[in-house]
């Protein structure tokens, strides 16, 4: 699959653009903040329904603007695809398909798949638990409807089941003998959270082991040595080689045993909302006393299985979004990522450095990002460095704050229309991932 088209509308520092992208590489060039990150961004959003950086989704809202408006061309083998996402102020999001078709902004990942790779994700080796089972979720759902489902519904059972165990705790009583009704409450929510939370323990723990064994193969590939990378699933609630059922009863039990400590303190002690797994170079845990190098090599090695998972369960090469990351690689690492490049990925690609266009692949795309301003430096190349224009000034803050004039003004009104009313997703909706 490929992107071939994208549009943005009052997406962070983008006013208003239209880029049209080449079939491989796609390489934007620009200094220091002028929108190379949010341009990826955008594409990430639209794959998955959401930003991997932003902390509210109406961040990405540029500053000043009621709404935001991605609007990709996506082919796929089976024919194209429109997509589409805006999120208003207030956080709302509406996602559609084919221009009609209104999706879950979840739901966008079924047509476009993608896999990020910024300078950040060494934080997947060394970073919290947290950013490890984001990726784990952002990864399965991006192929699982299902899983997606389960965490809605995991989510939403643990942030009830918290509220009332803090209302509870406040009020002191042991819920082993209580008959109340907020004993029996607290029973029927804990068993939504082991029938989601059993189904996400025992997906995640089967991901893992499938991406283990692809990093295990790319990694050989890409440090050249014997050191076997591996990936291990640490679950909260631990049930070695359990199916459903056995997890389930795996993590009743543990609330059980929980119960008490959980009241006193008013959330839930255990579940896959405290899973993590960890990186091992030989048995070593690479978050602990991995160097650098050996960190990065096992995060390209993951980012190189998940396109291959994705690419096996779906069919179709995923887009690559590459962040910056040419000069965090070394030599060998680089080519690494070109290869996946040359198997037939499409990719987008960042940089400040000019000289990189040197590194590209025939058929390259280049262009320049310059305040929110996307020009094609022409058409496709042949590996040699052509003139690069790269547009630079003081940025007109104030530029941004009129009306587009490529957008008509009714057109926005009726977006403003849907995305404020009351049948698109809602603030407080659940979010996957
Ligand atoms: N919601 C927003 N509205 C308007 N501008 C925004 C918004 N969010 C971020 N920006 C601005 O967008 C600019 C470009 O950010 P971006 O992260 O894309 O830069 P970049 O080109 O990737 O730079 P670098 O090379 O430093 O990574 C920044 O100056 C930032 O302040
Ligand atoms: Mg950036």
């Amino acid at each position: 699959m490929w992107v071939n088209r994208i549009e943005l509308t009052d997406f962070r520092n983008f006013r208003h653009v239209a880029i049209e992208l080449a079939k491989g590489l796609n390489l934007f060039l620009g200094l220091n903040a002028q929108g190379k990150t949010n341009l990826l961004e955008s594409v990430y959003a639209a794959s998955t329904g959401g930003s991997y950086r932003a902390a509210r989704d109406a961040d990405m809202i540029r500053w000043g603007q009621p709404l935001f408006r991605i609007q990709l061309q996506v082919q796929r083998s089976l024919g194209p695809v429109r997509l589409e996402l805006s999120v208003s102020a207030s956080g709302r999001r509406l996602a559609r398909v084919n221009g009609s078709r209104r999706v879950r902004p979840s739901e966008l990942s079924d047509y476009l798949n993608v896999v990020m790779f910024t300078p950040d994700h060494l934080n997947l080796v060394k970073g919290p638990p947290s950013e490890r089972r984001r990726f784990l979720d952002v990864e399965i759902s991006q192929v699982s409807p299902a899983y997606r489902s389960w965490l809605e519904t995991y989510n939403k059972a643990l942030a009830q089941r918290n509220a009332l165990l803090k209302q509870m705790g406040q009020g002191r009583f042991s819920v082993k003998t209580d008959p109340s009704a907020e004993g029996q409450l607290l029973r029927a929510w804990d068993q939504q959270l082991v029938g989601a939370g059993a189904r996400i323990t025992v997906r995640r723990a089967q991901v893992v082991l499938d991406l283990s064994g692809r990093a295990r193969d790319a990694h050989r590939r890409i440090a050249g040595d014997e050191a076997e990378l591996a990936l291990v699933y640490r679950p909260s609630v631990e049930c070695p080689e359990g199916g459903v059922e056995e997890v389930a009863e795996a993590f009743r039990l543990r609330l059980a045993q929980l119960r008490q400590a959980e009241l006193t303190r008013g959330v839930t002690l255990a579940g896959p909302h405290r899973d993590d797994f960890r990186f091992e170079l030989d048995g070593v845990d690479l978050g602990a006393f991995g160097s650098q190098g050996q960190q990065r090599s096992a995060v390209l090695a993951l980012k190189l299985a998940e396109v291959d998972f994705i690419t096996e369960r779906v069919s179709e090469r995923p887009v690559l979004l590459l962040d910056d990351v040419l000069s965090e690689l070394d030599a060998g690492r680089r080519i690494r990522l070109m290869e996946l490049v040359e198997s037939g990925c499409q990719a987008l690609l960042t940089s400040v450095e000019p000289g990189c266009v040197g590194l590209m692949p025939d058929g390259a795309r280049v262009f320049a990002i310059a305040h929110g301003e996307v020009s094609d430096n022409g058409s496709s190349f042949g590996g040699c460095a052509p003139g690069i224009h790269l547009p630079a000034g003081p940025h007109d803050a104030a530029e941004g704050l009129h009306g587009d004039p490529r957008v008509e003004p009714g057109d926005r009104a009726q977006l403003e229309g849907e995305v404020h009313g009351d049948d698109g997703e809602g603030e407080g909706a659940v979010r996957d991932g």
